[in-house]
């Protein structure tokens, strides 16, 4: 008998990086990991897993229909789950066309292969099998403080070339079912944040910038909102809705801590001033300047997560504080991780976003 498998899309990834490793941990089916390795894809992420025997590495883009359908025929999967896109919203203002190409255009192709391979499982086969895609709360788009949260029927009003592109990536999903019969389930989840995320966003960005003297840029007035879920969690629920939601269903997946921008940073300068004091022994809070907002930046996200709690048993089990301080301490203990990933591509992209954006 050959041996249960599972392909996920994007494992180089922060939170495909951190789901590999819980699956391998808990789960029994072997799982193959496809990644096209971007600047954001990085095997380092991957070194715990990859001599174990449940673990395959495949070098492949989402979008490359050939690929990924041989991928399917020689490993006969139960599941597709689907992280791999393009993810940093500031990218997407300076370039959206990478994201159209694998958020919309890549999905699409991955969902042709997925489904001309699903048409010809047996019936009981077909009736197991599932394709679950991973996106994001940004697809409601912006709230206003005071507004009831995001539920799973509040309509798509994406604001940024990123959240436009996961959008469409959504409605072909929902299509693939309707239309195909296709089993899919989709996961709309809020801001991630722990181990394993490159220092392009907030959180990485901010415990980096401090510990090398360098300033915390906050965009606008520092009252953004995102609701902050640690990864681990987030796995943790796309673990649940594979073996427990219903086919064509979506849940969203949320943190409940609602935290505005900067007390996210002075949360996380608070901490480095404990666990790691600056040598010229100032806070680092000192270190944190306002610079220009980004061009049509959503002001509130907020998730609520009933349906997954009912429906799938989920819940989190990290709190902001718990995650935060996890995430800070993995950052100050994993030097060389970071030392690997701050290389010159990251360098060209600090000067590109930040080297424009003057203090305000
Ligand atoms: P990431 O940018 O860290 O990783 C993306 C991964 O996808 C990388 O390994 C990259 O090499 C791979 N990839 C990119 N294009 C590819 C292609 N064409 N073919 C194959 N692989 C490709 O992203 P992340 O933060 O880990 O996000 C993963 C998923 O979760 C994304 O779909 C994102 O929209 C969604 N999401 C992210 C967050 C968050 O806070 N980071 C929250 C909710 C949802
Ligand atoms: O909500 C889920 C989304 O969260 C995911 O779909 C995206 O893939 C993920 O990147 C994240 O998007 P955000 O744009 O919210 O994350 P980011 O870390 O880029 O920014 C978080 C907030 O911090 C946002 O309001 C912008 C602000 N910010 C960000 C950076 C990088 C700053 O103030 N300064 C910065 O330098």
């Amino acid at each position: 008998m050959t041996q249960t498998s599972i392909i996920v899309t994007g494992g180089a990834g922060f939170i495909g990086a951190n789901f590999v490793q819980q699956w391998i941990a808990h789960e029994s089916a072997t799982l193959i990991n496809l990644d096209k390795l971007t600047y954001a894809g990085n095997l380092a992420s991957l070194s715990t897993v990859e001599s174990n025997p449940k673990y395959i590495f495949t070098h492949a883009d989402i979008g490359d229909f050939d690929a990924v359908s041989a991928l399917l025929a020689q490993r006969h999967p139960v599941a597709v789950v689907n992280f791999a896109a393009e993810s940093h919203v500031d990218r997407s203002i300076h370039g959206p066309g990478e994201f159209v190409r694998t958020n919309l255009v890549g999905t699409f192709q991955l969902l042709e292969a997925v489904r001309a391979y699903w048409s010809a499982l047996t019936v009981d086969a077909r009736q197991r099998f599932r394709f679950l895609h991973v996106s994001t709360d940004e697809v409601y788009g912006s709230l206003q403080p005071g507004e009831a949260p995001f539920t799973e029927r509040t309509p798509y009003a994406p604001n940024s070339p990123y959240s436009a592109s996961k959008a469409g990536s959504d409605h072909l999903v929902r299509a693939y079912h309707h239309t195909y019969g296709l089993p899919t389930i989709t996961t709309n989840c809020s801001n991630n944040y722990g181990p394993y995320q490159f220092p392009e966003k907030l959180i990485p960005l901010v415990i980096l910038n401090a510990l090398a003297g360098k300033p915390l840029p906050i965009y606008g007035d520092g009252l953004n909102v995102r609701d902050w879920l640690y990864v681990g969690d987030h796995c943790t629920a796309i673990r649940l809705a594979l073996s427990r939601g219903r086919h064509g269903e979506v849940y969203n997946i949320g943190g409940n801590n609602e935290r505005a921008n900067i007390d996210v940073v002075r949360t996380i300068c608070r901490i480095l001033d404990e666990l790691r004091p600056a040598a010229s022994r100032k806070p680092y809070e000192s270190l944190i300047s306002f610079v220009a907002d980004r061009p049509g930046h959503d002001r509130r996200y907020a998730i609520d997560a009933r349906k997954s709690s009912d429906e799938l048993g989920w819940r989190p089990a990290e709190t902001f504080e718990s995650g935060i301080r996890k995430t800070v301490r993995w950052y100050l203990d994993n030097q060389d991780w970071v030392q690997g990933v701050v290389s010159g591509e990251y360098r060209k992209w600090m000067e590109k976003n930040y080297g424009v954006r003057e203090a305000t």
